[in-house]
């Protein structure tokens, strides 16, 4: 797993057909993504509920067979109790809400126990300095760029701006992904502030040709 497997598209598959959810993995790594994001909700801190370890199971094969990986985003409260069942289900690295334990750090440092990379989320109304405690613990940091809980909504457009100070806190060893609202129109500002991993759910899936939507975007998301 090399830090360029961690970088460009990551395609989201909230927003993807359930029925047809394997071809659909497959389409989007013919088409180049080697990073298949996963949006766990549980109904308290955001309000729907979506998946669980199950998918994440169902998939990993499937996904470790192209040498891509598999990257949870963690929308539930006390995600520290539900890392070791995703671990064991195959995801490569998981991801946790600042705003959604107490015991940050330690969620943190359990994940990477339980061998997977580690991110820390910032929902848009957290400052960037909130990564500052836990700067030097972690492998991502997760901008969102909408609020957490629905796919399809608009890019908020203070985003970039959040990016590029996330960037002076983590230094370059650590990834900065933005989540929400990533179009071809908005995946540019993000990579010049300084983001290289970029979550499209609605922009791949919910179009009718998930190889050149994805293609479309990712031709614009390299750092200047
Ligand atoms: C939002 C999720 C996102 C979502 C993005 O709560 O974390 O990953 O799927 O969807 P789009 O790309 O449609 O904004
Ligand atoms: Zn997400």
């Amino acid at each position: 797993m090399t830090d360029t497997t961690w970088s460009g598209i990551a395609p989201s598959i909230l927003t993807a057909d359930f029925a047809r959810l394997g071809e659909l993995v497959d389409t989007v790594l013919d088409a180049g993504a080697t990073v298949i994001h996963v949006d766990v909700m549980d109904g308290h801190f955001v309000p729907p509920i979506t998946m669980g370890p199950i998918v994440v199971k169902a998939l990993a094969e499937q996904v470790h067979d192209r040498g891509a990986v598999l990257d949870v985003h963690l929308m539930i409260e006390r995600p520290e109790r539900q890392i070791e069942a995703f671990a064991e289900a195959g995801c490569d690295a998981i991801t946790i809400h600042v705003e959604a334990t107490p015991n940050v750090h330690f969620a943190l440092q359990q994940i990477r126990e339980a061998g997977c990379r580690n991110g820390l989320a910032l929902n848009p109304g957290t400052p960037a300095e909130a990564v500052d405690a836990v700067a030097a613990d972690i492998d991502l940091v997760l901008c969102m760029t909408v609020n957490p809980g629905w796919g399809g909504q608009p890019f908020i457009a203070s985003s970039p701006a959040k990016v590029r100070r996330l960037k002076e806190l983590v230094g370059d060893g650590v990834v900065i992904q933005v989540d929400g609202g990533i179009t071809e129109e908005t995946i540019g500002t993000c990579a010049e502030a300084g983001a290289t991993l970029f979550v499209a759910g609605s922009a791949v899936f919910g179009k009718p040709d998930p190889t050149a939507a994805l293609q479309a975007i990712a031709s614009r998301g390299s750092r200047p």
